[in-house]
């Protein structure tokens, strides 16, 4: 066969094996070749059974994302495994890898399954805004029940090979080693036995267990279309035969795709891959400077979270602070949270013990010398950073990579204070740094490719989504928040209330607004210290000790929770202020909100494309999902200013006196 499926003969049984890297994507070939295999096999009377594996690092990982939107090529994945669920003859599914998607979904169109230990099996469609549209829906219910098919698909989260015997998605846990042997051995087992098709059992309803599913989720689905849509398709499978079950599907599929929500969420997956691509480093070329051992510097909150990220993918870290007790402090709050994670079990029990086993506390900078990467998480101040690194060039062996977590500051200003700016790069972690999936990587701008090249393959060892940044005050998500936190303080001057401006941000999608934001963080971060000079209504707040949070009040009054009311106390500072500007009080539209606070944002990434300060738009759109929690659904602010159409932003921006990006006019950002 031409097609990437091969077929071998084992005496009676056929083993029908794909082999289309990377990942076995169900693309028109492979799909092609899947359907001749098993006219193949099915066609001989002297084969009795038929094995499907993949060669390559797993088994399908899905259908060929990169075919959606265009038009239909070769054979449906429908019409495939139609097909084999017909057969007369037992087909068995051998599993490693990824099944994920269609893969999985193809493993539920055979008669059984068998998996290696380390497989995983799932259907994450939903984390694409989709459902698993070639049965998954209805096959699930019907082999796992309601409640385990509600987790599969309305969350999307993978099974262990060892959970999916439990739950009965897998037949056969088989030896790590021995797949296809295994395979063999248990398709022949099976000969002469009634084939059992998923498609002929039925699902019993279950509406308690969907509606605790809807209760417990409600929050990670808020504003997303395709968790209920796969949770319509599940109610389906129990009360409808197969076919029309499968017809439902279908629809359901088909308006999910036709969606933003799901555009936006494809192109999150293809954004998030592309951002790890530099475009003038070529990945087989450069050589990656070897990272067995990191040195981190402060052991504060953000220096005990990034530490953890490298502690928990076991690479050693040493650790340095000035003052013990304040060592002691960060080491003891990283062991508590290790240990606050156990508990939970999110990670081993002994997973605790493995990681702080890694750590090396220590108060001299001296005990560095060994390490691979130091991460300096001081204090955000460029001469006590330019000091450090001034010391560090001293102590650092040849070679050592040299990284600031700098949010704001000029990486190219760091580096000047050291005798090798090229080994200097910036590594802004967001914190909680062992939660957050963004790291922006700052290139300086004498930073080596190598240096580079080995940051971006580290992130990826580390489970972070990395972006490159130039060397601009905030990088770019910081950057980009700053328009909208000046616009958010002059609409509070000309009538509009923190809550207001809040709940705009939130019915939007983001996690909180910018006022929810300040709270958060402190309203004292960057305050002079000078209660006698008030400047701004920030000012007014942080002199009468309303910090935030931290102190049960800030833009809004807190209780002892945390639950956040409106304060009649800050209503009155704006008033005061306003009076005193002589600024006449307006009502404020929610849409002028939008315009005036997320428009400016768009415009900023629009300018810092522009300034070659960021590769590329979606590199934009990573950063503000994972690092500031823009709606996923949305796609990014780039993406979303494309959707919303970029001549209804411009001209939004030029009612309220922006001067607009020339790419954004042109329609040309990319
Ligand atoms: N279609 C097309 N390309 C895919 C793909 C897919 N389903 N899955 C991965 N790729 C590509 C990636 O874009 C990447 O390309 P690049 O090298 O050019 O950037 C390459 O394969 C390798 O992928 P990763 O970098 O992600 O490799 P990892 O080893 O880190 O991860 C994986 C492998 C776990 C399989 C991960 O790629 C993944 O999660 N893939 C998507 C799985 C998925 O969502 N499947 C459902 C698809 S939708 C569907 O099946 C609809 C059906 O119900 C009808």
């Amino acid at each position: 066969m031409t097609f990437p499926v091969r077929t071998e003969r084992h005496d009676d049984v056929l083993v029908i094996i794909s082999d289309s890297p990377p990942v076995n994507a169900l693309g028109a070939d492979v799909r092609e070749g899947l359907k001749a295999g098993f006219e193949e096999g099915l066609n001989d009377a002297s084969i009795k059974a038929i094995v499907l594996r993949c060669d390559g690092k797993t088994f399908f990982a899905g259908a060929d994302i990169t075919e959606f939107g265009k038009p239909p090529r070769g054979p449906g994945l429908h019409e495939v495994l139609d097909a084999m669920d017909k057969a007369d003859k037992p087909i068995v599914a051998a599993i490693h890898g990824t099944a994920l998607g269609g893969g999985c979904e193809t493993a539920l169109a055979c008669h059984y399954r068998v998996a290696v230990p380390s497989a995983v099996l799932g259907t994450p469609e939903v984390k694409l805004g989709l459902l698993p549209g070639a049965g998954g829906t209805q096959r699930l219910p019907r082999l796992v029940g309601v409640k385990a098919a509600l987790e599969m698909v309305a969350i999307g989260d993978p099974v262990p090979a060892k959970k999916a015997a439990e739950i009965g998605l897998v037949d056969r846990v088989v030896g790590e080693d021995s797949l296809e042997a295994d395979a063999i051995a248990f398709a022949r087992e099976q000969i002469g036995k009634p084939v059992p098709r998923i498609s002929e059992k039925t699902a019993t309803a279950d509406p308690e267990a969907v509606e605790a599913f809807r209760k417990a989720n409600a929050r990670k689905m808020r504003g997303f279309d395709a968790p209920e849509a796969n949770i319509r398709c599940v109610e389906a499978a129990t009360d409808r035969p197969f076919a029309e079950g499968m017809k439902f599907e279908r629809e359901e599929f088909m308006k999910l795709m036709m969606g933003t929500q799901s555009a936006a969420q494809r192109h999150l997956f293809f954004a998030e891959r592309q951002a790890a691509k530099i475009d003038d480093i070529d990945p087989k070329t450069t050589t990656l400077r070897p990272i067995n051992k990191v040195g981190v510097i402060g052991a504060g909150t953000m220096g005990g979270g990034i530490s953890m990220n490298f502690l928990s993918a076991g690479i050693a870290v040493t650790i340095v602070e000035m003052q013990q007790d304040a060592l002691d402090r960060g080491t003891g709050v990283m062991r508590k949270n290790y240990e606050a994670s156990a508990a939970k079990g999110r990670i081993k029990p002994d997973a605790p013990d493995k990681a702080m086993g890694l750590l090396t506390p220590t108060l001299s900078l001296d005990d560095l010398a060994d390490c691979d990467l130091i991460i300096e998480a001081v204090y955000e101040n460029m001469d006590v950073k330019k000091e450090l690194f001034g010391k560090l060039d001293k102590i650092a062996k040849p070679g050592a990579i040299l990284a600031s977590n700098t949010s704001y500051l000029n990486v190219d200003e760091i580096a000047a204070s050291t005798s090798r700016p090229e080994d200097v790069v910036g590594m802004h972690f967001f914190s909680p740094a062992n939660v957050m999936k963004l790291l922006e990587v700052v290139r300086g701008e004498k930073t080596a490719k190598d240096v580079l090249a080995t940051v971006m393959a580290l992130a990826k060892k580390i489970r972070k989504v990395a972006v490159v940044a130039g060397v601009t005050h905030g990088f770019i998500g910081n950057r980009m928040l700053s328009p909208r936190q000046q616009e958010a303080n002059k609409l509070l001057m000309e009538g509009a209330t923190p809550e207001q401006i809040d709940k705009v941000h939130v019915d939007f999608g983001m996690p909180m607004g910018p006022f929810q934001m300040a709270d958060l963080a402190g309203v004292d971060i960057g305050w002079h210290r000078d209660p006698t000079r008030v400047e701004s209504i920030r000012d007014a707040l942080a002199a009468e000790g309303r910090w935030g949070q931290k102190k049960q009040a800030g833009f809004y009054d807190y209780d002892e929770k945390r639950n956040p009311t409106p304060s009649p106390r800050v209503a009155e500072i704006i008033e005061d202020f306003r009076s005193k500007s002589n600024m006449a009080k307006r009502d404020i539209t929610d849409q002028e909100i939008v315009e005036r606070t997320l428009y400016p944002m768009v415009n900023e990434g629009a300018l810092i494309l522009e300034e070659g300060k960021a590769q590329r738009a979606s590199d934009v759109d990573v950063v503000w999902i994972y690092g500031y929690g823009w709606p996923v659904y949305r796609g990014g602010p780039m993406f979303w200013a494309k959707t919303e159409g970029y001549e209804k932003v411009v001209a939004g921006l030029e009612k309220h006196g922006f001067k607009v990006a020339q790419t954004l006019k042109d329609g040309t950002v990319k």
